[in-house]
């Protein structure tokens, strides 16, 4: 138990695409809300203080990626992950899907294959399709409930020319954090075949014990000078709505092609909160993250073990990063539809289907366990109630 995280703080009538937006997603507004990737947590208190301190200054004018910043995300890629980095490898967004749009533009042509792993973050499949690239996957293989990746078929892939791998490490939605000898053997196999690596490394920060992240680039000087990595505190301090996320490349021809592509497109001003808030997470949200660790392997762990002891046809993949858990109803026998419609109307809870991933994600639900325990507790019961009467 830890009051921060304990906590109910009520985002309804804040904007909150989470909350506000359940009307529209899902047809009825009192569903608990478990689908998009944010958390129903206060930020730290070095980060609400900082943006408090700023805004009492009171000017908000145009604002400079400063050294400061630069400086906060060389020491946080050090601290938490023994990654050297230099200042100058570092390139703003204001997203990491803004950043991931700008990176296929700047590093592909129309018609390139580009590889994903689905079932994975959607995003991805439908910026290759907007910008007509040729959408590669290599979907990942299922063995005893652990998600691993299929190396004979990304070779395959990689030599028919792709040009791009875009890996998701932590992987959203199936929770798996890549081993260095996973990423090792990817990585080689695009070394191998020219394909340059955009390592989207949003959820880098969120990890349970014993599961390490490795950096994809931190890997070896080539793979470094092969790939792009993209970053954002906004998942790890719940600051997705300040817009501030980072490109990292040690590469100069690949980050000057993306800062190219950001001053062709007009997208190259900063969030003066938003970086305010960047530099003291980065600078003192260490404490913070460890116990927000904590807690979130402690919801894990119950709805692990509520769902195997009390609802075992629902199977719960283990999750060694991330706060999103993705659950295997295949055992319940419906379609997609039947699946969302008895979740929404019979059980009461909002989560995102795993067809939203890829075909791949069939009978899948994602749920976001980003909240505090009794909300997940109300969650549990609601989902267990459902299954029961299922069985009458
Ligand atoms: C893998 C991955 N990349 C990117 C994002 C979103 O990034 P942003 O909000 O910075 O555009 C998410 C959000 O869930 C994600 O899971």
């Amino acid at each position: 138990m830890d009051s921060r995280f304990d906590r109910v703080i009520s985002r309804e009538k804040t904007a909150s695409i989470k909350w506000d937006g359940r009307k529209q997603k899902f047809g009825r507004d009192d569903v608990i809300p478990m689908w998009v990737a944010d958390m129903d947590f206060a930020s730290p208190e070095c980060v609400i203080e900082a943006l408090h301190n700023r805004v009492r200054h009171g000017v908000f004018g145009y604002t400079v990626r400063d050294d400061a910043f630069n400086e906060a995300v060389v020491g946080w890629l050090l601290r938490r992950h023994q990654w050297t980095i230099q200042p100058e490898w570092v390139s703003q967004a204001s997203g990491v899907v803004p950043a991931l749009n700008y990176l296929i533009q700047a590093l592909t042509e129309p018609g390139d294959g580009i590889i994903i792993q689905p079932p994975v973050y959607h995003p991805f499949a439908r910026l290759i399709k907007s910008h007509h690239r040729q959408l590669l996957t290599n979907p990942l293989q299922e063995r005893a409930g652990k998600y691993v990746m299929d190396y004979a078929d990304l070779e395959a892939k990689a030599a028919a020319g792709a040009k791009l791998l875009i890996l998701c490490s932590p992987h959203n939605p199936v929770g798996r954090v890549w081993t260095r000898e996973e990423l090792e053997r990817a990585g080689e196999i695009c070394l191998r075949h020219g394909v340059t690596v955009i390592a989207d490394e949003i959820h880098s920060d969120l990890v349970y014990a014993p599961h390490r992240h490795t950096p994809f680039a931190s890997i070896s000087k080539d793979f470094s000078m092969n790939s792009v990595t993209t970053l954002a505190p906004s998942k790890t301090f719940n600051v997705a709505g300040l817009n501030t996320a980072l490109v990292v490349a040690e590469r100069e021809d690949l980050r000057t092609r993306y800062r190219d592509m950001i001053q062709l497109q007009s997208a190259g001003s900063i969030n003066v909160l938003g970086a305010q808030a960047l530099k003291a997470a980065y600078s003192g949200g260490d404490a913070w993250l460890d116990d927000l660790l904590r807690y979130l392997a402690g919801n894990i762990d119950y709805l692990k073990s509520q769902l195997q002891s009390l609802a075992p046809r629902v199977r719960v993949t283990d999750t060694e990063g991330t706060y999103l858990v993705w659950l295997d109803f295949r055992e319940l026998g419906m379609t997609p539809e039947q699946l969302k419609e008895w979740l929404v109307h019979e059980v009461g809870l909002g989560l995102e289907s795993g067809e939203t991933y890829g075909e791949e994600g069939v009978g899948f639900q994602r749920i976001n366990v980003g909240c505090p325990r009794s909300v997940l507790e109300e969650a549990v019961q609601r989902l267990l109630k459902g299954v029961k009467s299922l069985d009458k």
